[in-house]
């Protein structure tokens, strides 16, 4: 079995704490994205687990073993990073074989294994050309290629698709993700795309300044964001975040926007009551915000079109309130002039609440 587990990494760089004491279990065989902004300790987490940093102190276990004091060639890792760093002066074929004849693996096997991961990821038409001769996304499945013909036990990967056009990293993201059911070879994915994280990863560590802040399912950092850093990382567009104050009257617990107010009630009213929290942040995801041209008996506000994006399949809209503006997505057909007058409304039970001082989530 070979999971990774880190348990208090921590890497200094002088005075910059590039990783604070970051613990995190990754399963056997699956796929865990390591997503946050630039600076965050992403490289650095993976290049202690690859062998490439020394940690300051905690551990790294590869499968059972501590591999703190292996050398990075023992630790059966393979890395693929954003420049894919390929021999410039050997064909497609050579660069694929190099790690295998550097372990001295015998030439009949080096061809059939090459083959094999050449025809996996649609290169074969390829192997007799060199690395000037082909396109970046080409370039990128040939470094990918030969990460995987040593059939490591795990694979780490730093933004591997970030050098790749947006079209491309689509086409190039399924493919990887086709690949990690067919290998099933656990996997360490480094991104600042939200998007790529949601849609590869079995499971999503979200860092923040050196910390781990959440770890858990893309549905759930997606549903259930830990804090009001995750929820507005993850979305796009990203979550509208309000303060508001709550109050608790005879009619029931209310949340006040200043430019709104509406009751909260079931759960998320004991929940804001348990906290005992008064500034709170109310979170809407745009996706869940409704608007209408016309009042409606469930419209909890009324307020005025900023600007309104159509992009084909919805629209984005921008509404523009006393404190600032917000986005809702509505279908695609959605028009409205700027100005006009509309009514918006939401499902109190699809909020998100958040402690403002802490930005911890309450409910
Ligand atoms: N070799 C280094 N020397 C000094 N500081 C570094 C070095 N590598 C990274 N850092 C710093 O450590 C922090 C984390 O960097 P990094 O792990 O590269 O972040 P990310 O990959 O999430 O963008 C940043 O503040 C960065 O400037
Ligand atoms: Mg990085």
């Amino acid at each position: 079995m070979t999971g990774v587990t880190l348990a208090n990494l921590v890497k200094n760089y002088g005075s910059v704490q590039a990783v604070k004491s970051v613990s995190l279990d990754i399963e056997d065989g699956s796929f865990v994205v390591l997503l946050g902004p630039s600076g965050c300790g992403k490289t650095t987490t993976l290049r202690c687990i690859a062998g490439l940093e020394v940690p300051d102190s905690g551990d790294i276990n590869i499968g059972q073993v501590r591999v703190n004091d292996m050398q990075p060639k023992d630790r059966d890792i393979a890395m693929v990073f954003q420049n894919y760093a390929l021999y410039p002066h050997m064909t497609v074929f050579n660069n694929i074989a190099f790690p295998l004849k550097m372990r001295k693996v015998p030439s009949a096997e080096v061809k059939t294994r090459v083959q094999k991961v050449a025809e996996m990821l649609n290169i074969v038409e390829l192997l007799a050309r060199k690395p000037g001769q082909l396109s970046g996304g080409q370039q990128q499945r040939v470094a990918l290629a030969r990460a995987i013909v040593r059939q490591p036990k795990v694979f780490l990967m730093d933004e591997p698709l970030s050098n790749l056009d947006a079209r491309l990293r689509l086409y190039t993201r399924a493919e990887l993700k086709r690949l990690k059911q067919e290998l099933k070879v656990t996997t360490i994915f480094v991104t600042h795309d939200q998007a790529e994280a949601m849609s590869m990863a079995d499971k999503i560590a979200v860092m923040n300044a050196g910390e781990l802040v959440q770890y858990a399912e893309p549905y759930i950092i997606y549903s259930k964001p830990a804090s009001t850093f995750v929820a507005s990382f993850i979305g796009s567009p990203p979550m509208n975040l309000m303060k508001a104050t709550v109050s608790v009257t005879s009619d029931g617990t209310f949340l006040d926007t200043g430019s709104f107010k509406y009751k909260v009630s079931g759960t998320f009213a004991d929940a804001i009551k348990k906290s005992g929290v008064s500034d709170v942040t109310l979170g809407v995801r745009p996706e869940d915000l409704i608007i209408s041209t016309k009042q409606a008996s469930d419209s909890i506000f009324e307020c005025e079109i900023y600007v309104v994006e159509p992009l084909g399949a919805n629209t984005v809209v921008d509404i523009k309130l006393k404190d600032g503006l917000y986005k809702a997505v509505a279908s695609g057909t959605f028009r409205a002039d700027v100005g006009q007058k509309v009514w918006v409304s939401f499902l109190p039970e699809s909020t998100h609440i958040f402690n403002t001082s802490t930005g911890q989530a309450i409910t």
